[in-house]
């Protein structure tokens, strides 16, 4: 999956992309990240890349020249399967939804801040706009990051267990069941001794109660797929 992201602080990126899972899949070539700054694309000479609102009010919006031309240059090179933008007022990114989006092949993200971008950017560009949770962020990078955590890992090779993504909590509209290693007594702590027993049977058994236990407690509605 290759990713272009565009937004007006670069810098952010380096550090959810270098660590860990995605930085293992950036290494192998399945996730190709690019991030481009947006004042890069800018034709005035202060590169500014918001402006007052028309009409008055509070707040600064993203100008739609140095995102269009960004856009645009990126859509000449390769053709994309989604133009992304990520918005508090988008749709609520969910495991379903993670799972839809990580079959894309080419996708765009744009990172918006200040009171958003100009409307027009929406109107031409963007084909879908997704929001991680109800509340609101200084920009759109640390979400852009969560989506593309979110996404990478469902990628076909990426994590080492392929089973593991399966797994995953709101997978099967469960939550997980709770998990243990060593040592099995901890102060007297001790893990449930059915995981010790080596009865296959009998762990998975155990595993899918506490799982639906889990789910009834903590999301009731979820495995109704709400
Ligand atoms: N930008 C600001 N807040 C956001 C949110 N909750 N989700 C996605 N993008 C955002």
């Amino acid at each position: 999956m290759r990713i272009d992201i565009l937004t007006i602080f670069p810098q952010m990126f380096d550090g959810p992309f270098n660590q860990s899972i995605l930085k293992r899949a950036v290494e192998k070539g399945i996730a190709d990240i690019h991030i481009h700054d947006i004042r890069d694309f800018t034709t005035n000479k202060h590169r500014s890349v918001d402006d007052y609102p028309f009409g008055g009010g509070a707040g600064m919006v993203m100008m739609v020249e140095p995102i269009a031309l960004c856009i645009e240059k990126l859509k000449s090179e390769r053709d994309y399967d989604a133009v992304i933008y990520m918005s508090p007022d988008g749709e609520l990114l969910d495991q379903k939804l993670a799972n839809r989006c990580s079959l894309y092949k080419n996708i765009i993200i744009l990172c918006g801040h200040y009171k958003g971008i100009d409307e027009r950017i929406r109107e031409h560009f963007i084909t879908k706009e997704i929001s991680i949770g109800n509340y609101v962020l200084s920009g759109g990078e640390l979400a852009a990051a969560v989506l593309c955590d979110s996404l990478i890992r469902l990628i076909p090779g990426v994590l080492n267990d392929e089973t593991s993504a399966l797994s995953d909590s709101f997978q099967d509209n469960l939550i997980s069941p709770p998990v243990y290693t060593r040592p099995a007594d901890f102060r007297g702590w001790k893990a449930p001794e059915v995981l010790l027993s080596g009865n296959e049977k009998l762990i998975n058994q155990w595993k899918l109660e506490k799982a639906i236990e889990r789910t009834k407690k903590r999301r009731p509605g979820m495995m109704e797929g709400e």
